[in-house]
C-alpha cells in the first residue's frame, strides 16, 4: 500500500490532527507520526502518556471500500495486526479485549479508534507503543505498563518499527475488509490473554462474571456465566481477571 507519511515534531494528539485532515479530504492510508504529543488520549478521555522519541505515537486514516464491513470490530483487527508486527520484531505479546496489547500482563501498546460523525466508512486508527517508559510516569500507571526496552535486548528504531507496523496493519486491514472480522476471529482468540479464564466485566451496570469463551464476528466479548452466555459490547466497560 502507498502510505502518505507526515512526520511532525509535536502535536496535541495525532488522532485529532488526522481527524482534521480527514475532514479536509485526506486520502486513505494517510499517516501522522509525532515525536511528542502534548495531549495523547486513550479511551474515555483518559490520558496516554509518552516521552518524546521514546514511544511510537501515530495515527492512520483508513477509508473502507464500498460494501466492505463497517468498523465495528476494527479495534480487535488492528490489535491483531499490531500483535503480529510486534512478534515479527521479536516481542511476544497478547491482545486484551477490546483495545490493548499486553506483555507479561502489562500494557505495551494501546489502540484508539475514532470515526468522523456521519462517516462510518472512515476510521482514524491511533496507536501508541512504549519504547521506554516516561521517567515521570505516575506509579499507578507505570505499574501496569511495560516498554519494548524491557522486552527486547535491543529496541528497534521508531522508523523500523513504524515500517513493520504499517505493512502488517495494511495486510490485516485488507483481510478485515474482504473477510470481515470472522476471518480473523480464531487468530485473535488464540492470542487473547483471557481466553478460557475467569474474568469480570465492570462499569456497565451490574458486573458480569464468568469464563471468557471468545468473541463474536462483530467483536463482542462472550462470557459464560451461571445464567448462560452473555455478550458484551465495547463501551464504557473494563475487563479484568478474577
Ligand atoms: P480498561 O481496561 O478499563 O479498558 P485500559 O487500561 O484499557 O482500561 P484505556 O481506557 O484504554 O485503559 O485508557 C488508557 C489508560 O492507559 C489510561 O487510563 C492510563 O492508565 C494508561 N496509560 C497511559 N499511558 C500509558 C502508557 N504509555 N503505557 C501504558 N498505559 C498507559
Ligand atoms: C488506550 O489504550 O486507551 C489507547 C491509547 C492510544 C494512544 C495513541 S498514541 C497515538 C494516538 N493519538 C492519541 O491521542 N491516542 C492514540
Amino acid at each position: 500500500a502507498a502510505f502518505s507519511l507526515n512526520a511532525v515534531a509535536e502535536c496535541d494528539s495525532t488522532n485529532t490532527q488526522l481527524m482534521r485532515q480527514a475532514e479536509a479530504g485526506a486520502p486513505s492510508a494517510t499517516v501522522i507520526v509525532a515525536d511528542r504529543q502534548s495531549a495523547g488520549r486513550g479511551r474515555r478521555e483518559r490520558v496516554w502518556l509518552s516521552s518524546p522519541l521514546h514511544s511510537l505515537t501515530f495515527s492512520l486514516l483508513w477509508r473502507f471500500a464500498a460494501g466492505s464491513s463497517a468498523p465495528e470490530a476494527l479495534s480487535l483487527a488492528v490489535g491483531l495486526g499490531l500483535q503480529r508486527a510486534l512478534a515479527a520484531a521479536g516481542a511476544t505479546a497478547a491482545v486484551k479485549w477490546p483495545n490493548d496489547i499486553l506483555c507479561r500482563g502489562r500494557k505495551l501498546a494501546g489502540v484508539l479508534i475514532e470515526v468522523q460523525p456521519g462517516d462510518i466508512k472512515s476510521a482514524i486508527i491511533g496507536i501508541g507503543i512504549n519504547l521506554r517508559l516516561p521517567p515521570d510516569m505516575p506509579a499507578a500507571i507505570a505499574d501496569n505498563a511495560i516498554a519494548l526496552d524491557e522486552v527486547l535486548p535491543q529496541s528497534p528504531t521508531r522508523e523500523r518499527l513504524l515500517a513493520v507496523l504499517l505493512s502488517e496493519l495494511a495486510a490485516t486491514l485488507h483481510r478485515y475488509q474482504s473477510e470481515g472480522f470472522a476471518g480473523l476471529r480464531d487468530e485473535w482468540q488464540a492470542r487473547h490473554v483471557f481466553q478460557g479464564s475467569n474474568v469480570r466485566i465492570m462499569g456497565g451496570g451490574e458486573d458480569i462474571e464468568g469464563i471468557c469463551s471468545g468473541v463474536t464476528d462483530r467483536g463482542e466479548l462472550l462470557i459464560k456465566t451461571e445464567k448462560g452466555t452473555q455478550r458484551v459490547i465495547t463501551g464504557d466497560v473494563s475487563l479484568r481477571p478474577t
